[in-house]
């Protein structure tokens, strides 16, 4: 099929290219002339696993291309993707000026049937806005707007996409139906569903699933902090939890909160909508309440054990990313601790395998960059683990007892057995099980 994907973000460059990779041609439109002459070159704008692969051999093989010129592809498309920026505006709510504003080119531009998708993550509502904005000067058997929220987490977006839990897809139109079944056929094969519903429905599938996703880590963070508080060991409490096969046993790890570009943006927009419509969504506000204190809880346990005053003193900090595999930053608990610990007075040296560029574009000298793992421990007061890198799983406990000042670390992922940190002779204070050392 012929498909254009409008924005090559994220979510519009793996879409894209995905669709490339089951034999599409596939044009991405974007309005970055820099960009765009950059991935024509065969650049990969973001870090992704899998994804520089896919993207060199189907531009190679020409059914991946990429313009500014958004009439051509248009001119090109049975199907049109709209992948663009929501950011919160000034009150929270998506800001949808980008969305908008395309749908309104489009208007002028489609001149025979077109099925129009919204990707991006958008208030429910916002597919009779696209629909109004087209209608402007098309048809309206010229068109139909379809909301296909996209479920793929950063890390694992191409494995994700390629092979998708399910597919939600919201229209109201049989003929955009059998056109989007046509193009996700090949992703389902192993028998996964394409649910079909209406487009209010399918916009609130998007907000439904991330913000039940946030409540189940906040509610298991307060479970962690409630365990240590009476003694509880949370690993052992989820493992019981988890094997009901009601609960499941994925998403219940506790942590130092959860960050990156969709929960907290997501939790915030549903409870906003819920608001615009005089529904207080009481559990939500609750979710951003935790995740607020959880974010510091690392910060907070270096201060409980050192004082408030951190003068002298040096924090190395494992992972800056919100998360492992990826470089991306957005509201990352670990920046929020670099925030309180230079506050303190404390000097912080890191280590990242893939976020250290655009945590130094933010914060310069006040933070120490380190080339590895055991540089970044070097001389330390303590450890502080924010991110699951597999390469901080199993590090060698006497180099770097060696390498830290004092033997002291808290760690923000429960990385280690606690019987090991007691025999390796560390200090270590996690997240919902008893401080040893
Ligand atoms: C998420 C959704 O999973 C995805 O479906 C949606 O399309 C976009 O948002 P992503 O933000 O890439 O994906 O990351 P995800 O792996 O879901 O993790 C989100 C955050 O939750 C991370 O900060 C992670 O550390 C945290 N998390 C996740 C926990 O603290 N505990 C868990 O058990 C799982």
């Amino acid at each position: 099929m012929n498909i254009a994907v409008v924005g090559t973000g994220y979510v519009g460059l793996v879409t894209g290219t995905c669709f490339a990779e089951t034999g599409n041609e596939v044009i991405c439109v974007d309005i970055d002339a820099d960009k765009v002459e950059k991935m024509r070159q065969g650049e990969v704008p973001i870090y992704e696993p899998d994804l520089e692969v896919l993207f060199e051999r189907n531009q190679r093989q020409g059914r991946l291309s990429f313009t500014t010129d958004l009439k051509q592809a248009v001119d090109h498309a049975e199907i049109i993707f709209l992948a663009l920026p929501t950011p919160p505006g000034a009150d929270g709510s998506a800001d949808l000026r980008f969305i908008l504003g395309v749908a309104a080119e489009l208007s002028q531009m489609i001149t025979r049937y077109t099925v129009v998708v919204d990707k991006s993550t958008v208030p429910v509502g916002t597919g009779e806005q696209v629909h109004a904005a087209l209608a402007e000067h098309l048809s309206e058997d010229l068109f139909d707007v379809v909301s296909n929220p996209e479920f793929l987490r950063e890390g694992v977006a191409v494995d994700d996409f390629l092979k998708p839990d399910r597919v939600v897809i919201g229209t109201s139109s049989s003929r955009a139906e059998e056109s989007m079944r046509r193009l996700y056929e090949p992703f389902v094969r192993s028998g996964n569903p394409i649910i079909f519903m209406d487009v209010r429905s399918a916009e609130m599938t998007k907000y439904a699933a991330n913000s039940y996703l946030a409540t189940r880590i906040s509610f298991m963070n307060e479970i962690a902090n409630l365990c240590e508080i009476v003694g509880a060991d949370v690993d052992a409490v989820r493992k019981g939890m988890g094997s009901d096969s009601r609960i499941g046993k994925r998403f219940l790890f506790p942590g130092v909160g959860y960050g990156g570009s969709c929960f907290p943006k997501d939790v915030q927009a549903l409870a906003r909508t819920a608001g615009q419509h005089d529904y207080s969504f009481r559990i939500l506000d609750a979710v951003m309440n935790v995740n607020d204190y959880q974010r510091l809880r690392i910060a907070d346990k270096i201060e409980a054990y050192y004082g408030e005053d951190l003068k002298g003193k040096t924090v190395t900090l494992w992972g800056l990313a919100f998360k492992p595999n990826t470089d991306d930053i957005r509201e990352a608990p670990a920046l929020y601790t670099i925030d309180r610990l230079l506050a303190a007075g404390a000097q912080v040296r890191t280590f990242d395998p893939e976020a250290m560029d655009n945590v130094e574009a933010l914060y310069g000298d006040k933070v120490v960059f380190c080339e590895d793992q055991y540089e970044a421990a070097t001389g330390a007061d303590c450890l502080a683990i924010m991110t699951e890198w597999s390469v901080f799983r199993t590090p060698n406990f006497d180099k770097l007892k060696g390498a830290l000042s004092k033997p002291v670390i808290f760690d923000g992922r429960n990385l280690y057995d606690l019987r090991r940190m007691v025999e390796a002779g560390f200090y270590y204070d996690s997240i919902g099980r008893t401080t040893v050392g």
